[in-house]
């Protein structure tokens, strides 16, 4: 049977304070293994981003037990989330969120400078990955002067640079026409995306390793 790599153990998420309060997930279980490829689908409002963002890292459950690799995240330090955020996790938000003064190819390579990576390994590698997804003329153009499929290609090539164990993408697709969708769908499913886990791995049993110590 494959690795289990996430699991979501009654997972609750409540927005707002006192009387303002919303439910937004209720007691959510779920469980990733390897090479697993996952639609969440529902209504609008009824908590795929609030899920996704935890899956992701992006915010702590209020409730609720998550684990990457065996480990809850809440025994993890901020820095360290943040270093699995950037280096096994790929991330397409719903509304791209692009630097809109950078252009295409400072957008997708941005993560690399993250992750310590030199430049002209950056510009070979953000080069290939805005090909990959059909923007090899548009790469030095600024968000504002590209159309709304072409920045969701910037955010995919950018969600891919740094080969991450695992690939969200919240409704990467939600606001195209049925062909350009069939193309993204394909670029998402036939991204060379990384499934091995060898490396968040080693993150999480360093973690486990000092915590045993403790
Ligand atoms: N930061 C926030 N503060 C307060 N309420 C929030 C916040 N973010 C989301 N919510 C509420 O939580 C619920 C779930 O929102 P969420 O964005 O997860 O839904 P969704 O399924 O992704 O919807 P959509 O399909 O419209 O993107 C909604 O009722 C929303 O109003
Ligand atoms: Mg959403």
């Amino acid at each position: 049977m494959s690795k289990k790599v996430a699991s979501l153990e009654n997972i609750s998420k409540t927005y707002g304070k006192e009387d303002l309060t919303v439910k937004a997930l209720d007691s959510v279980n779920l469980e990733i293994y390897k090479g697993d490829y996952l639609a969440v689908m529902g209504a609008s409002g009824s908590g795929k981003s609030t899920a996704m963002n935890i899956i992701g890292c992006l915010d702590r459950p209020s409730a609720g037990i998550y684990k990457l690799n065996g480990i809850p995240i809440e025994n993890l330090s901020d820095d360290e989330l943040a270093e699995i955020r950037n280096q096994k996790l790929g991330f397409v938000f719903q509304q791209f969120h692009l630097l809109s003064d950078a252009t295409a190819l400072e957008n997708v390579t941005l993560p690399m400078i993250y992750a310590g990576i030199e430049s002209d390994q950056r510009l070979e590698r953000g080069k290939n990955a805005l090909k990959k997804v059909g923007l090899a003329e548009r790469m030095n153009n600024r968000p504002n002067q590209l159309s709304g499929g072409q920045q969701q290609r910037v955010a995919i090539a950018r969600a891919i640079i740094n080969n991450p164990a695992i690939l969200l993408a919240d409704e990467p697709t939600g606001a195209l026409d049925s062909k350009t969708t069939e193309e993204l769908s394909s670029i998402l499913s036939n991204s060379e995306v990384n499934f091995e886990i060898e490396k968040i791995e080693r993150i999480l049993d360093s973690k486990s390793k000092s915590m045993n110590k403790n």
